[in-house]
């Protein structure tokens, strides 16, 4: 049995599809530290929460890099979100010659022996929001023509970085 530590049941269900362990969701809010790095955000969650579990836990983080802005929002994801909102971030893009954009996302892993990281990736181009589905810059993400909240989840999960990254976890975990 593998925890992972989120406040997101969702995610919980999600990962539960790629691993091949029982899943237990650990509603423990660690502190996320300030970096511009996702690896050392996810890292700093994963030794936290060994620490005060004192199990095996995984942490995952994710967030948008936009290429015209080198990676911004990154790591700032969600606040930027928030402050600005999502329409802004896309009227910003459309203002630059290059609209291209990734979703990344880091699961880290810690137990006795140390930390394992896990990316996953997907490229995309900034758009003007379209569909009703997903959540957070969804509408404005857009992979093959369509936006990623033009997708159903099924579709999303099966691309998406956070799916990816699970994935390749869940490799890992069926190697050792
Ligand atoms: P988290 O680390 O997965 O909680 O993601 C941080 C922030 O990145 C979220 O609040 C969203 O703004 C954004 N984000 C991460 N993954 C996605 C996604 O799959 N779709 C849309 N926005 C996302």
């Amino acid at each position: 049995m593998l925890r992972f530590v989120t406040s997101n049941a969702g995610k919980a269900r999600e990962a539960s599809e790629y691993l091949p362990v029982e899943l237990r969701q650990v509603e423990y809010d660690y502190p996320e530290i300030q970096s511009s790095s996702l690896e050392e955000i996810a890292i700093a969650g994963a030794q936290d929460a060994y620490e005060e579990i004192g199990e095996p836990v995984f942490v995952d983080d994710a967030g948008l890099f936009i290429d015209a802005f080198e990676g911004f929002p990154g790591p700032y994801s969600s606040y930027v979100e928030e402050k600005l909102g999502i329409e802004r971030v896309q009227q910003l893009t459309a203002r630059e010659e290059d609209h291209r954009a990734r979703f990344r996302a880091i699961v880290a892993y810690a137990n006795s022996e140390g930390i394992e990281t896990f990316e996953g990736v997907v490229r995309g181009r900034i758009v003007p929001p379209r569909g009703e589905g997903g959540f957070g810059y969804d509408p404005i993400f857009e992979h093959r023509e369509r936006t990623f909240a033009e997708m159903d989840t099924e579709e999303k999960n099966a691309v998406s970085h956070r799916g990816r990254a699970l994935a390749a976890f869940g490799d890992w975990l069926t190697e050792r």
